[in-house]
């Protein structure tokens, strides 16, 4: 039984985000299923790095789409993403720091905060554009337009 699973409830109504929420969820997923195993280290720490790479590129994406329909609510919306690319550098760095060899900075602890920031900033933060995008070609376009260079290597 996976942490967590998208449903159509969740959909924010562009199929680019949706599709953003799935691979986050996914990797979460990932990493609840080998957490707290020793000898899935490597993975663990892989999970981390995409779960950070991956939520940089659907925040940035995001805020793109926010801005291409003049979303009200972008500016708290910034500040929530940059938490928590944040929180998973954190994570990130005490993981490396624990030679130990366990993994236990993925804790089950950690594994619902994901659960609950992710579900929140799905169904509470994100559901608030869903009415703005739907009604902005602005928005539709920004979203099949985003490029991953946009947010990695122009930096
Ligand atoms: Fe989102």
């Amino acid at each position: 039984m996976p942490l967590m699973q998208w449903t159509q409830a969740m959909s924010v109504g562009l199929e680019e985000l949706d599709d953003d929420h799935k691979v986050l969820i996914k990797v979460i997923n990932d990493l609840a299923a080998n957490a707290g195993n020793a000898a899935r280290r490597d993975v663990v720490r892989q999970c981390l790095l995409s779960l950070r790479r991956y939520a940089e590129f659907h925040f940035a994406r995001e805020e793109k789409v926010m801005s291409a329909c003049k979303y009200p609510g972008l500016d708290p919306q910034k500040i929530e993403h940059r938490d928590f690319v944040k929180r998973i550098q954190e994570v990130t760095s005490r993981f490396d720091e624990d030679t130990t060899g366990s993994v236990e900075v993925v804790n089950e602890a950690l594994l619902s905060f994901l659960k609950e920031w992710l579900n929140h900033h799905i169904l509470i933060e994100d559901m608030a554009y869903r009415p703005h995008v739907e009604r902005s070609a602005e928005a539709k376009q920004a979203a099949k337009a985003f490029k991953a260079s946009e947010v990695w290597w122009s930096q």
